[in-house]
């Protein structure tokens, strides 16, 4: 589905990604592994046309859509949970599920928040919504209040949810778990792992890499803006030179 081939950014004249070459397959969840400063998140926002790369290519089946902007990677079915969740603090859960689904229609036809009621009455929005609230139904419950209030498990419900209700094929995650309790760091991942039962494509930075390729098909390693390893989660939960360097200190 998602394939990056050799793909090389740089920050200025600093090389971040090194000819880096990943593939996620439909249906599957890949993991980035990697230390601070290893080039993951660079990695994602080159995918989805935030950070431009400067050779190599990014393909979603057999569309090249290195070059393209953001707004066409998230129509094309690609949606991006960058870390710190971002969602729209003093807006309410409802509304900041709304601009997800928004992003997916054409610009033209909405200009304000004011079409709310006339947008959440699409069909295909309606079902969105109605999938993310089975989902979490603490988002239903709680539909009306401040999205800046939510605890931060349930803010990080609301930016995977927010993601989902764009309609898309594939989510790109960055560190979902990060400033959450462990307990809560299982219930995102086993979320993650229904997500992809029910068809999601997941690729999926955590810091807990342990956790991840418990739940993770495949998983990639980086170091310094390469990848040195690359194997299925039980092949990197094997090897001693990925226990050593990254699955020392697990979280609960
Ligand atoms: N906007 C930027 N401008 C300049 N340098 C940047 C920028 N963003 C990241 N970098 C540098 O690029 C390198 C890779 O950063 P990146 O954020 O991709 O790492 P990461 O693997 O996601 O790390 P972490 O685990 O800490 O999130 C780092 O050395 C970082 O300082
Ligand atoms: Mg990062």
């Amino acid at each position: 589905m998602l394939r990056v081939e050799k793909a090389t950014a740089a920050y200025g004249r600093v090389t971040v990604l090194r000819e880096v070459s990943l593939t996620v397959n439909d249906g599957e969840i890949v993991t980035l592994i990697g230390a601070n400063g290893a080039g993951k998140t660079t990695l994602l926002n080159s995918i989805v046309g935030v950070v431009p790369i400067k050779s190599g290519s990014i393909w979603l089946d057999d569309r090249q859509i290195s070059g393209l902007q953001p707004h066409r990677t998230v129509g094309l079915g690609i949606s991006y949970i960058p870390e710190g969740r971002q969602i729209f603090g003093s807006m309410s859960v409802m509304d900041n599920l709304t601009l997800g689904a928004y992003s997916q229609c054409s610009r033209n036809h909405l200009s304000t928040l004011g079409y709310i009621g006339w947008f959440l009455r699409r069909p295909d929005v309606r079902s969105n919504l109605d999938m993310v609230f089975n989902l979490f139904p603490v988002l239903r419950e709680r539909q009306r209040q401040q999205a800046g209030s939510l605890s931060g498990g349930e803010q990080q419900m609301l930016a995977i949810a927010r993601a989902l209700m764009s309609s898309p094929r594939m989510l790109l995650l960055d560190e979902p778990s990060l400033g959450l309790a462990p307990n809560l760091v299982k219930d995102i991942l086993r979320l993650l792992a229904r997500l992809r039962d029910e068809g999601f494509t997941i690729l999926l930075i955590e810091q807990d890499a342990a956790a991840a390729l418990k739940i993770a098909d495949r998983g990639y390693v980086m170091e310094r803006g390469r990848i040195v390893i690359e194997g299925s989660s039980r092949e990197l939960l094997g090897n001693d030179e990925v226990v050593q360097a990254y699955l020392g200190k697990t979280r609960g």
